[in-house]
């Protein structure tokens, strides 16, 4: 028998060397490196292919048919349902509430009459149990099993009807025969998910893999993985609030941009229909530093308020503290107000946060959090009617950003009724119809020039109500 040879396989990104190192070439990453038995060397043959017909663009193509769960924040982001045949990766962090999120999605397409496999390699059928009943869905036909033995997944799968979903919770603790090393190292896991794509294509059933994921974000595991499969989702949240967001980072199988929205209850995973609400309630209108921000999520809008507190400093070097928002655009965002808008922030600390654990991650947050900054250094709150959206570049000016429509369009739906943006920003008679006026901006000075302005005319009412 030809002997195996072992080969050194990098647990972050899947890199093989042929000898251990301390550090992956590769990746960078220290003490990833595992040694792993690759099997019998292959004998090569040379191997004379046969020729196949190829075929153009054009020709019959049918729609691929869906598996629609009923949860509409979840089939929203799989494009409309999951395709038979397809494998989907559903990955975030432990605890977040993946088991909860598929067990439901399961429970409610068994109860549509579909045959739906449960398959958890990391909890006793009793403890799935016990959550199915405090989710009030042990009444569902979903079939449950504990097991991590790929081979024996698929054999069990392939006896009966066919399924119509096979839920594998999670990929890393399977493990097939087929390679030795041990579960959850890189070659296991890609030889256990390969094994279940192909009995997806075969049977036209579809897989959810659920994947860990690192410190970083990422789907623990080789990379391979979310290359092999056909979507990859992951599901966010922040552990000290409710709400979590499930969002596609690929989808051969339709759009990416579509996030779904859940909130964690008692009761498992409600779907939020209207987020904006949620993120917007509680919400003090009249205290300065509130800025309400019309931004967006992938292809989806949403207002969030984004909070800001200048204070004079006690320190040498005054504070920037950030929550939800990027350190480096503060910073630029306060250089551009010190430049252009005449502030002096040197001596203060400032605080900035995005209410409700969202993160305000894209440009066209500037101009809200300018606001913010600007009304909490003045004390004049901002309209409370009044939402914000646009970048501010280094020269000062607001450019304008995508999506204005659809911002527009959510602002006017809860009850705002205008929109400061960019004076570059193009509307259209659509957007301008959503009831929100448009107050177009040329660039920060002007911004904090209306604030200034305001919290003048506050400081005169009061003086004359003392008066
Ligand atoms: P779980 O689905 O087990 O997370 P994951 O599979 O991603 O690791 O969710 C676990 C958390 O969700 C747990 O800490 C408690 C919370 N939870 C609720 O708040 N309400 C519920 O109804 C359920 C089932 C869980
Ligand atoms: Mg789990």
């Amino acid at each position: 028998m030809a002997k195996s040879r072992s080969t050194f396989v990098c647990q972050n990104c899947g890199a093989v060397t042929n000898r251990w190192q301390g550090r992956c070439d590769s990746c960078q990453e220290w003490n990833s490196i595992v040694e792993e038995d690759a099997g019998p060397p292959t004998a090569i043959r040379a191997h004379r292919g046969r020729a196949f017909a190829l075929e153009g663009l054009s020709g019959e193509g049918r729609a691929a048919p869906r598996i629609v769960t009923g949860i509409a924040e979840f089939d929203r982001v799989t494009g409309g349902g999951f395709v038979h045949g397809s494998v989907t990766l559903l990955g975030g962090e432990p605890g977040i509430g993946k088991s909860t999120l598929l067990i439901q999605a399961c429970a409610a397409l068994a109860r549509r009459g579909a045959r739906v496999i449960y398959i958890s390699g990391e909890e006793a059928v009793a403890q799935v149990r016990l959550r199915a009943a405090r989710l009030d869905l042990a009444d569902a036909s979903v079939e449950l099993a504990s097991a991590t033995q790929v081979e024996d997944i698929l054999a069990t799968c392939s006896t009966g009807k066919r399924a119509a979903l096979i839920v594998i919770d999670s990929i890393q603790t399977m493990h097939t025969e087929t390679v030795e090393s041990s579960p959850g190292t890189v070659t296991q896991v890609r030889a256990s998910a390969q094994a279940l794509l192909r009995h997806a294509k075969h049977s036209g059933s579809s897989i959810i893999l659920v994947g860990h994921v690192t410190k970083d974000g990422q789907v623990a595991g080789p990379r391979v993985v979310e290359h092999m499969v056909d979507a990859v989702l992951s599901f966010e949240g922040d552990g000290a609030h409710h709400f979590r967001m499930l969002r596609a980072s690929k989808n051969r199988f339709g759009a990416t941009g579509e996030i779904g929205v859940f909130e964690m209850t008692g009761l498992g995973l409600a779907e939020v229909a209207n987020p904006s609400a949620l993120f917007l309630a509680g919400r003090d209108a009249a205290a300065p530093g509130a800025a309400v921000l019309a931004g967006m999520e992938g292809q989806r809008p949403m207002l969030i308020e984004i909070q800001a507190l200048v204070a004079p400093s006690s320190l040498g070097t005054p504070r920037r503290a950030v929550v939800g928002f990027d350190q480096n655009r503060l910073a630029m965002i306060l250089a551009v107000l010190e430049a252009h808008g005449g502030l002096k922030l040197g001596a203060h600390d400032v605080y900035l946060n995005v209410a409700g654990g969202m993160r305000a991650d894209e440009p066209a947050a500037d101009l809200a959090a300018a606001a913010a900054l600007v009304s909490s250094l003045t004390g004049a709150p901002l309209p409370p009617r009044q939402v914000y959206f646009g970048e501010i570049g280094l020269s000062g000016a607001v450019r304008p950003v995508i999506h204005a429509g659809l911002r527009l369009k959510e602002s006017g739906k809860l009850g705002f009724s205008s929109a400061v943006l960019s004076q570059l920003q193009q509307l259209n008679d659509e957007d301008k119809s959503a009831g929100v006026t448009p107050r177009p901006l040329t660039d920060v000075g002007a911004l904090v020039a209306e604030i200034a302005r305001s919290a003048t005319r506050r400081r005169e009412g009061q003086h004359q109500d003392i008066a």
